[in-house]
């Protein structure tokens, strides 16, 4: 698709719903109207609008963005083997309701998403497609030819209910590099997920991925107070470390409307990636509205830190 062509379709997608509030529509302080996006992915220009450095054009408040992560609608559909729920539809019902991209998780074991799930959404994206899997050379191979604006790059293990723990980059360095290197030359930006550990963060940086996705599994997980508050201590010190470094923050795993606000003030982290709870809360109230909630809580406890 001409890139013009899939730009416009963007903008049409997002601008007419007074009730969508989308990142792109928050008024900016323009320093220099012209960005120095260079080779920048049309689909990703608006979002990069939130890094000032690069653009000069700086935002009032650093928006947030929501990924939505439709494995759990593909899980629905293969328990029974039948053809619905679709998690393409969910795709774009989310984007409707003011989704900034939509994560699927190819995972090797095809357990959920299918490779046809991720062909046909990249087809019509109208945000972006974060391609989650783990470094397999077919894994790479195929997101080479999808060339997904993201690829997240997670451990994987067959016998996971999901993904636990982040990456280990320090010890897999060698064998990321080159797959980080790759991606990046080609344009499709590159995500580590990994726990909020400064030598891993370090490792992340020498691959040549520029995003870090921060495990929030340990913070969503911590049973009292003082453990939540110790494990929003260390997400907050890795977001900033990170920022310094001049690498993208982004955070998921585990996170609900019920938990969210804390890591969304963070001020470093510019997506967040959320799946599971946000199914569940579609159950009961529809996709739409439950996208809807989390991104207002979001977006409000942004406004407010
Ligand atoms: N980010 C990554 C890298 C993940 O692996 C997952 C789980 O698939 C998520 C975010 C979303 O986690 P959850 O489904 O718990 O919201």
């Amino acid at each position: 698709m001409p890139e013009q062509q899939a730009a416009g379709r963007h903008a049409r997608a997002t601008s007419n719903n007074p009730k969508h509030t989308p990142h792109h529509v928050i008024k900016f302080h323009i320093k220099n109207t012209k960005p120095s996006a260079g080779n920048t992915h049309p689909l990703l220009y608006d979002i990069q609008q939130t890094n000032h450095k690069k653009t000069g054009i700086k935002p009032k408040v650093k928006p947030i963005l929501l990924g939505v992560n439709v494995d759990h609608v593909a899980t629905i559909r293969q328990a029974r083997g039948s053809n619905y729920p679709d998690p393409v539809h969910a795709a774009l019902q989310a984007e409707m309701a003011g989704a900034d991209g939509i994560t699927m998780h190819l995972r090797e074991d095809r357990r959920h998403i299918q490779d046809s799930d991720v062909e046909r959404y990249a087809a019509c994206a109208q945000t972006k497609l974060n391609f989650e899997m783990a470094a397999t050379d077919e894994m790479i191979g195929l997101a080479l030819r999808i060339k997904p604006v993201d690829v997240c790059i997670v451990p994987e293990k067959r016998e996971e209910l999901t993904t636990e723990g982040g990456l280990n980059v320090v010890n897999a360095e060698n064998s990321l590099t080159p797959a980080c290197k790759e991606f990046e030359k080609r344009n499709i930006r590159v995500s580590l997920f990994i726990d909020p550990d400064i030598t891993q963060i370090d490792a992340t940086k020498r691959t040549g991925a520029t995003v870090i996705e921060l495990h929030t599994g340990s913070y969503a997980e911590a049973q009292t107070f003082e453990a939540k508050q110790q494990e929003l201590y260390k997400l907050t010190e890795a977001a900033a470390y990170a920022d310094k470094q001049g690498l993208i923050v982004n955070a998921g795993h585990g996170l609900t409307r019920h938990n969210v606000a804390a890591i969304a003030a963070i001020p470093q982290i510019h997506e967040l990636n959320i799946g599971h709870s946000l199914m569940a809360d579609a159950l009961f109230e529809g996709l739409p509205a439950a996208v809807r909630t989390m991104k207002s809580i979001m977006q409000q406890a942004r406004a407010n830190s």
